[in-house]
């Protein structure tokens, strides 16, 4: 999705947004821009396509400034034109946005009728010549972005350069994030943290409704009333190398590899304390958690397939009954609450707006107590929610979602266990049988990610193919969907992915000799039931690829591959499934030549609807 970068500083700034630029791009973007000013005028430089583009033309024309501002686009409002690309400009103010304005055009009309004249079709440049508008009625920039943000509704992020005013930039945010970074004698601004990481690690996060001036000297910081407020100050502690690429060809690649030690994270909390305290999930969590009696868990993407994951889990371990939705679909549904049911959403980003509206709408139904497991602090979601459970993957680059999905499933494992406790479901023998299963999973998906070499082999059978089904029992059939989802995301292969058991009631009418047909069977109780789907899937002559488990009793024969998982991991076989199927994913779209770390037309990011 969209993102901000700004600056103020004694230095040139370009580098730094240009830079920062480059470190959004992985969010998703499909052209940028920066404005800067230059003596007594902005200049603005803006392209379609890679970010390096505009670097390039910024350099021939050769900006430098200490004041400026830019922006990653993902067209929401027009197309992908270097017109509707920010900065947006009106009458020597720039301004970059993130978000919807959902009263553009309104604003748009009111505008025109004052005489003003618009070069895109966004619904940013309202907000550009509004704050122009309002500079003409008197008072500072500042001053103008506050009367400016009070006539806008919807959603922004928001950093304004005025040609009158080279001693400061003007932010402004609205449930989009935006974040404050400190230097010495400069400061900027960014929608995320890794844009600025280079120049500085303290940071203060802007509140929802807040207003900001950035000199060179400080920050002063303006709550929605106009008044001063503080914000705090914090030390982010993300790595650059977590945003870096290191040895990888892709970050999809590093991020598949970087599961163990992903994982090994998630769970320390609950390795150190000897099991599962309510309090992994907040102080307050085991009056909450002990009170509910179910689980409604929203989500999208990847992050709905854990949720379909832990419904298995919470039902069948902690005997409560749970339900998981598309949050896209629950927000617009007359759902009937039970307030006694806890909001789980899940999110890597924390910042999907879909989710976000759907945890709004819940609470709005009347439920009491949400939770959110999410990769990023401080983000949109877990600050919307009473309990938090922070996945510790790190920073996720690649689109498609890889060790945030299997952080996520260890956080549910978690939450599931805890409830299953809290719930007298579950006694000290049992909870200590579950830690040691978890303790065994990072080692287990180490063994995992050896297999790697045989599943290049099968990807380069795929590379060829035009479809593929993925089929999968119980709770490994979201690790099928999760699977064809992978697939098609990046090797723009089209993927499906059926209950093994549902193949008989429509999709076998697709198999034949050219459908690769993908089946997750571990060695559980549903075994039996899986082998003799796929002799529905041999007899009409399509071709078995089965990810078994190494007692799973399977061997290859003509058209019936097998790779065999190192062991069955119980009820935490669907992480160690997970693994095949990203790199299945992975190598088959590097086979085929696609941008696997920024599939065409996706997003990291989603923060529109
Ligand atoms: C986008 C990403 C997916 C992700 C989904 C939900 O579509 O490309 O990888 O699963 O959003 O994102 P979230 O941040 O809410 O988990």
């Amino acid at each position: 999705m969209c993102g901000i970068v700004g600056a103020i500083a004694d230095r040139d700034v370009v580098p730094v947004l240009i830079e920062g630029l480059k470190r959004l791009e992985y969010r998703g973007y499909d052209s940028s821009g920066i404005a800067v000013l230059d003596g007594d005028a902005i200049r603005r430089v803006r392209r379609t396509g890679r970010v390096a583009e505009m670097e390039g033309a910024a350099a021939t024309e050769g900006f430098a400034a200490t004041l400026g501002i830019g922006h990653t686009r993902w067209a929401t409002h027009g197309g992908v034109t270097e017109s509707n690309a920010h900065p947006h400009v009106s009458h020597g103010v720039a301004l970059v946005h993130n978000g919807i304005i959902e009263n553009h055009e309104q604003q748009r009309e009111r505008l025109l009728a004052l005489g003003y004249e618009f070069e895109s079709q966004t619904d940013t440049e309202v907000i550009a010549h509004l704050i122009h508008y309002h500079l003409q009625g008197g008072g500072d920039l500042l001053t103008a972005l506050q009367r400016t943000v009070k006539e806008l509704t919807g959603a922004y992020a928001l950093a304004v350069i005025g040609r009158s005013e080279p001693q400061r930039m003007v932010v402004a945010r609205m449930g989009c994030p935006l974040l404050v970074g400190l230097g010495e004698g400069e400061n900027f601004v960014a929608s995320d943290v890794s844009a600025i990481l280079q120049a500085t690690r303290r940071v203060m996060f802007l509140e929802e409704g807040d207003t900001a001036e950035l000199t060179r000297a400080g920050v002063r910081v303006f709550a929605a009333d106009d008044a001063p407020v503080e914000r705090e100050v914090r030390f982010s502690d993300v790595s650059l190398a977590s945003l870096e690429l290191g040895p990888y060809r892709h970050f999809m690649q590093k991020e598949i590899h970087e599961q163990p030690r992903a994982l090994a994270d998630t769970i320390e909390a609950a390795i150190d304390a000897g099991g599962f305290p309510a309090a992994l999930f907040g102080a307050d969590a085991g009056a909450v958690l002990k009170d509910i009696e179910g689980v409604q868990i929203l989500a999208c993407g990847t992050s709905y397939y854990a949720g379909l994951t832990a419904r298995y889990w919470i039902e069948a371990i902690a005997g409560l009954p749970c339900s998981v939705e598309i949050a896209s679909e629950y927000r617009y549904r007359a759902a009937c609450a039970n307030p006694r049911h806890l909001i789980v959403t899940i999110s890597q980003s924390g910042e999907t707006l879909d989710t976000m509206e759907a945890l709004k709408y819940a609470k709005a139904l009347g439920h009491a107590h949400t939770l959110s497991i999410c990769n990023v602090p401080e983000s949109a979601i877990p600050r919307a929610s009473e309990l938090v459970c922070y996945t510790r993957a790190g920073a996720e680059i690649g689109v498609a979602s890889t060790k945030a999905f299997t952080t996520q499933l260890a956080a549910l494992f978690q939450l599931t266990v805890v409830l299953g406790k809290l719930h007298g479901r579950i006694d000290a023998a049992l909870e200590a049988d579950y830690l040691e299963q978890l303790r065994h999973l990072p080692g287990s998906v180490q063994h995992v990610l050896n297999l790697e070499p045989q599943i290049v082999a099968w990807a380069e059978r795929f590379a060829g193919k035009s479809n593929a089904l993925f089929l999968g029992r119980g709770l490994h059939y979201p690790i099928a969907l999760e699977g064809a989802l992978k697939l098609k995301e990046i090797s723009y292969i089209h993927a499906e992915a059926y209950p093994a058991g549902e193949l008989k009631h429509g999709p076998l009418a697709l198999v034949d000799a050219e459908m690769p047909v993908v089946v997750i069977a571990p060695n559980d109780s549903l075994l039996e039931k899986v082998k003799s789907n796929m002799q529905e899937v041999r007899a009409r002559g399509g071709e078995l690829f089965v990810f078994a488990d190494q007692d799973s009793n399977f061997s290859a024969s003509d058209g019936v591959h097998v790779i065999r998982t190192p062991r069955h991991a119980g009820v935490l076989s669907p992480v160690l499934h997970t693994l095949p199927v990203q790199l299945l994913a992975y190598h088959t779209a590097l086979a085929r030549g696609t941008d696997v770390d920024k599939p065409r037309n996706l997003a990291k990011s989603v923060t529109v609807e």
